[in-house]
């Protein structure tokens, strides 16, 4: 499996336009659009270094997200942690063959237009890990689409 690199470090927060100032001001980062990602009932927005991983920060869109119970039993804080892989089907088939399970049967539609799984969390030592495969730019059509 190809691992290509760290796609981004993600933390939980409650509400994203105030944690999105405070994280701007404080390392004076840029920012993407804020998307919604209606199927995973959360909301998420990118910081960018110039290199290196990016900061995301996610919140619920509803309480009853995956993100909701998270912040209801732990608070804000570090939430996973992702992989960007060049191909994500041959790299939950890889994983599985190990023994590894997903939350997810299929890749999900993720931000940018990308895919995503994550790995449940007892097959990676108790923390949650997002695999990513960025989609070629030449490949996202004009109407956005994204396929
Ligand atoms: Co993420």
């Amino acid at each position: 499996m190809k691992i290509i690199g760290l796609d981004h470090i993600a933390v939980a927060v409650k509400d994203l336009e105030s944690s999105l100032a405070f994280w701007q001001r404080l390392f004076g980062l840029k920012a993407s659009p804020i998307e919604v990602l209606a199927e995973r009932g959360v909301r998420v927005v990118r910081l960018e270094p110039d290199r290196g991983a990016a900061l995301e920060l996610v919140s619920p869109l509803r309480e009853d997200s995956p993100v909701s119970n998270f912040l209801r039993e732990k608070g804000e804080g570090i939430h996973h942690f992702c992989l960007e892989v060049r191909d994500l089907e041959a790299a939950m088939d890889e994983l599985r063959a190990t023994g590894a399970d997903f939350l997810q049967e299929k890749p999900q539609p993720g931000a940018e237009g990308s895919l995503i799984a994550f790995l449940h969390p007892r097959c990676c030592g108790g923390v949650l890990v997002e695999l990513r495969e960025v989609k070629k730019k030449e490949a996202v059509r004009p109407n956005g689409s994204g396929r």
